[in-house]
């Protein structure tokens, strides 16, 4: 059965309404706020730390500047630049199209945006297949050139070369099981996986060999929770689950599907915290019907010069 027919459906700015003065660019950094602790910034020790004391990790993507902004405001644990921006924010109907230097664009801008959250970016669809050495210098790239502190790759023991390769080169490594977008034709569709005896088991020794090859925190994807509950605790290192139950030692959702930003279809696992594409809908119609009624701009949008020089001007025109 595909994960649309399981209601699994793969998916797919918000600005600050203070006045803003031209001439004024402010672009700040934010302090972090995290309420837990501390100003201090995540780091991959932490999230052990936190799996081991039995404290869930936070982690959400981010693509841009505002919403790296955000996230990182709110006390998030890990920022992903997932490559699930080409389809919430590029309109791409599958990730596997997505270059190293379009997620290289938006790790950039996600990474202005954040100073606290652990940065991961998402390696790409051949990017880290092929060939051993183009992956660690991909993955290299995230850091010289995204300003990410590690990369996260899919793939279960086929892949545990490459990663040991990366964590080699002293690169941080997430890795990701279970439903992989990056291989949907292998798949046969966005699948839940595990979901057999044989599966499940297949699944343990990925994470097992994931483990091994140096990765620091595994993504678990559309698994049945029981068996991310049995993997989580199977495996020392952080697993966070999307679609994987409460037995993960983390959680993550995509931006826009928390948000309610992206309203073609939600995902099965995704709980909405707001409905935003409403709100944004109206808000933008609002904005063409003040236009239109010359409603908008209004006395306070616009800015003064003094009668004299007003005067002058004219005055200026008859000559
Ligand atoms: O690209 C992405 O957003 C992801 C998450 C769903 C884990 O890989």
């Amino acid at each position: 059965m595909s994960v649309y027919n399981e209601g699994i459906n793969h998916r797919s700015s918000l600005r600050t309404s203070e006045p803003f003065e031209i001439g004024e660019l402010r672009m700040p950094k934010e302090p972090a706020n995290n309420p837990l602790d501390s100003k201090s910034k995540v780091t991959i020790f932490d999230l052990q730390l936190k799996k081991d004391e039995g404290i869930p990790i936070t982690m959400l993507t981010a693509y841009d500047y505002s919403s790296g902004l955000y996230v990182d405001r709110a006390g998030v644990d890990v920022i992903l630049v997932g490559d699930s921006l080409a389809m919430v924010m590029l309109g791409i109907s599958s990730t596997i199209p997505i270059t190293m230097e379009q997620m290289l664009h938006h790790c950039r801008a996600v990474a202005r945006g954040a100073s606290r959250s652990f940065l991961v970016g998402d390696m790409p669809f051949m990017s880290y297949q092929a060939d051993l050495s183009e992956a660690v210098h991909n993955a290299g790239r995230f850091l010289k050139e995204g300003e990410m502190e590690s990369v996260k790759l899919e793939g279960g023991q086929e892949v545990g070369k490459t990663i040991e390769a990366i964590v080699k080169a002293g690169i941080p490594v997430m890795g990701h099981i279970g439903l992989t977008p990056q291989s949907i034709s292998k798949l046969g569709g966005y699948k839940v996986q595990g979901k057999t005896a044989r599966a499940a088991t297949r699944l343990l020794q990925d994470a097992v060999s994931l483990e091994e090859a140096g990765c620091y925190a595994i993504v678990l994807e559309a698994v049945p929770a029981q068996v991310a509950g049995i993997i989580s605790n199977r495996i020392h290192i952080p697993t966070i689950g999307i679609g994987a139950g409460v037995g993960c030692d983390g959680q993550v959702l995509v931006y826009h599907d928390l948000l309610g930003i992206f309203d073609r279809f939600t995902p099965k696992f995704v709980r909405k915290y707001a409905n935003l594409a409403p709100i944004i809908n109206a808000a933008i119609s609002e904005f063409v019907s003040d236009v239109e009624n010359k409603n908008f701009p209004a006395e306070e949008h616009t800015y003064p010069i003094s009668d004299d020089e007003l005067q002058a001007f004219i005055d200026s025109l008859a000559q």
